[in-house]
């Protein structure tokens, strides 16, 4: 049974707003190829974050850091094929943004022309207003991200809540206000207090979309990988599992082994 308020054909910025108008939780999750995203938009998800976890759980990287704006673009490419109602939004790599507007400019360009994607995402609020700026006065929608930002991981020095002081909490709701006032039309909100992030929702007229940011948002997004139960060592409390695919794949490859080794595969009506 649909819980969705509005029938909506294809999503874009202004229909998530308008979700958060109406009271309309956000459904986001990630999405790296073809096949991933095409079953995550049949099930009628509001948005496909092609994300530069991508770095983790397509190459199995540590860290989001050594993903290329190329890379960034095939795996974009191969998702907007696949996606025929939910919004498309890229991350920005590490490194594509951070020296200059003109070069964050020129990322998000090459995202939206290569990849055919709907809008950008940027972490970080302040000391990224103005590619935020030159981004948006290009017409190209940007989504932003703060509290636990991977990009920053070396600076962090963990993967921990962020924003429990009030200093920095302060500095995020500044940011999140900074970013609506920008013209963001979104907000992604990763690992800090629930309350804060209520306040934080409370405070914007644009969605926040929250990841391990408590249930007052406006919005969900999970990593699919983890949520499939495709990742087996990453535990973090906000992560609900729905399914153990690692184990069910597994245990699939392990029979097909045994069929080959076997020989009862291919049998008869398995062959030509
Ligand atoms: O890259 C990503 O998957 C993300 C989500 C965790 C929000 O940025």
């Amino acid at each position: 049974m649909s819980v969705a308020k509005k029938e909506y054909k294809r999503i874009t910025v202004k229909s998530l707003v308008e979700m958060k108008q109406n009271g309309e939780k956000i459904s986001m999750l990630t999405a790296y190829d073809y096949s991933m995203a095409k079953i995550v938009d049949a099930a009628n998800i509001d948005a496909i974050l092609v994300g530069d976890s991508a770095s983790n759980v397509m190459a199995g990287h540590e860290t989001t850091l050594p993903i290329t704006l190329d890379q960034m673009i095939y795996h974009a490419s191969s998702v907007v094929r696949a996606a025929k109602r939910a919004l498309v939004v890229v991350d920005i790599p590490f490194g594509s943004y951070q020296s200059d507007s003109k070069e964050a400019l020129r990322s998000a360009i090459r995202i939206m022309k290569e990849s055919g994607a709907h809008a950008i995402k940027v972490e970080g609020g302040s000391e990224i207003k103005e590619s935020v700026s030159r981004i948006l006065q290009a017409g190209i929608p940007v989504m932003g991200h703060l509290g636990l930002t991977p990009q920053s991981i070396y600076k962090f020095g963990t993967y921990t809540v962020r924003a429990k002081e009030e200093e920095e909490a302060q500095k995020l709701k500044d940011d999140a206000k900074l970013l609506e006032e920008l013209g963001c039309f979104a907000i992604v909100l990763e690992k800090i207090p629930a309350k804060l992030a209520k306040e934080v929702a409370e405070s914007v007229s644009i969605p926040i979309i929250g990841i391990g940011a408590g249930g007052h948002v406006d919005g969900q997004v999970l990593v699919v990988h983890d949520m499939l139960g495709m990742t087996h060592e990453f535990h973090p409390r906000f992560l609900r599992r729905y399914l153990d695919l690692y184990d069910e794949m597994s245990k699939a490859v392990s029979q097909y082994v045994n069929d080959v080794k076997s020989k009862d595969f291919p049998n008869e009506e398995e062959s030509y």
